[in-house]
């Protein structure tokens, strides 16, 4: 969805001094307060990213994530049909790879059978009008659990790159309508959409993962994926350092001229500022990804009784809004949806 409200800073001289302003008039009923509300969540703003495993009928828990499953590509294509019955628009496939197919150069990434592109075909057959959303990057087939190529304990790039577009071109090809290179390799953006272009999928959409950063907060996916175990080291030669802002804006000026549609931020809640910053300087669509991370935290803090659950997952997903945000990749997307349909 859109970005619901532009944020102006009044000036000082239009402020007037109490008792004839008093802030306070307009929050002292519930109709005052939907009056005066400058921004809005619904559902049209939610991607719900899901995991896939291999088998039939299978969902299996995650613990690190509670509530979140593991599931086979026939109970996905039943999560899409009930996400799209929610109107949620669009579903993100993230698939946990099984250990064996884990190779140095991860060529089960651009295999068109693969598991991700197996189900991306049967959510398109089955639900072809939710949008879906990929991941392209090469760590849930990487033996080294990197996102690019390892040689001589380097992440080699223009490597990587090569190997992206094939991920790409499969994905494309199985039926994506957005692709998410969350690799950060340089020169990705423009190599995959030349590469596209070229093979004819002229409305396939990139949404780059453009400000991602070197963070904790993925811990739970990578189990989640079964990533963690084959990580060697850390991401931050390619992932951005966290005490860096002018340095995203660099990223999506750059992703936007080789051609990406949409930005995203990553992680969501600690990086608020960066995701105001990119729709003021560029004006385009803007996305954060709230990470399993914050997911987790929420859900430890609501588990133990320290929270109300529904009430920080709403509040934290308005804050998004807030900060100029158009979407939010969120685990919580079927939960919110409930609740934004008032069930
Ligand atoms: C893979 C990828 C990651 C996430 C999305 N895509 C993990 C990572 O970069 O290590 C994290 C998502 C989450 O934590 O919810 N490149």
């Amino acid at each position: 969805a859109q970005e619901s409200h532009v944020s102006r800073t009044p000036q000082p001289n239009t402020i007037a001094p109490f008792p004839a302003m008093r802030l306070r008039r307009t929050k002292s009923s519930g109709a005052l307060r939907d009056l005066v509300r400058e921004n809005t969540l619904t559902v049209a703003d939610l991607i719900w990213p899901v995991f896939v495993v291999e088998g039939e009928n299978v969902a299996q828990e995650i613990p690190s994530m509670p509530g979140v499953v593991r599931r086979s590509v026939d109970l996905v294509v039943k999560a899409a049909k009930e996400a799209r019955a929610l109107d949620i628009p669009a579903i993100c496939i993230f698939p946990y790879t099984d250990l064996a197919l884990k190779t140095e150069r991860c060529e089960e990434a651009w295999n068109p059978d693969n598991l991700s592109n197996r189900a991306i075909r049967a959510i398109k057959a089955e639900v072809p009008d939710i949008a879906v959303m990929t991941d392209i990057a090469l760590d849930p087939y990487n033996a080294n659990g990197h996102d690019g190529i390892v040689r001589n304990d380097e992440i080699v790039n223009d490597e990587t790159v090569a190997a992206l577009v094939k991920m790409a071109l499969a994905q494309a090809e199985a039926g994506a309508d957005i692709l998410g290179p969350s690799d950060m390799m340089d020169g990705r953006i423009g190599a995959i959409r030349t590469a596209i272009e070229a093979a004819g999928h002229h409305n396939v959409t990139i949404m780059s993962y453009t400000a991602k950063y070197a963070s904790a907060f993925y811990g739970p996916f990578r189990d989640a994926v079964g990533a963690s175990s084959a990580l060697k080291g850390d991401k931050k030669t390619y992932q951005m350092d966290p005490a860096n802002s002018d340095e995203a804006m660099r990223l999506v000026e750059r992703d936007l001229r080789e051609g990406a549609d949409m930005i995203m931020v990553k992680p969501g809640m600690p990086y608020l500022d960066i995701c105001r910053r990119v729709k003021d300087s560029f004006g385009v669509p803007t996305f954060a990804y709230q990470v399993s991370g914050e997911y987790a935290m929420m859900m430890a803090a609501a588990q133990n009784g320290w929270l109300d659950g529904d009430k920080v997952m709403a509040e934290s997903l308005m804050a998004f809004k807030r900060a100029g945000c158009d979407g939010i990749l969120t685990y919580f997307a079927p939960r919110m949806a409930r609740i934004l349909a008032g069930n």
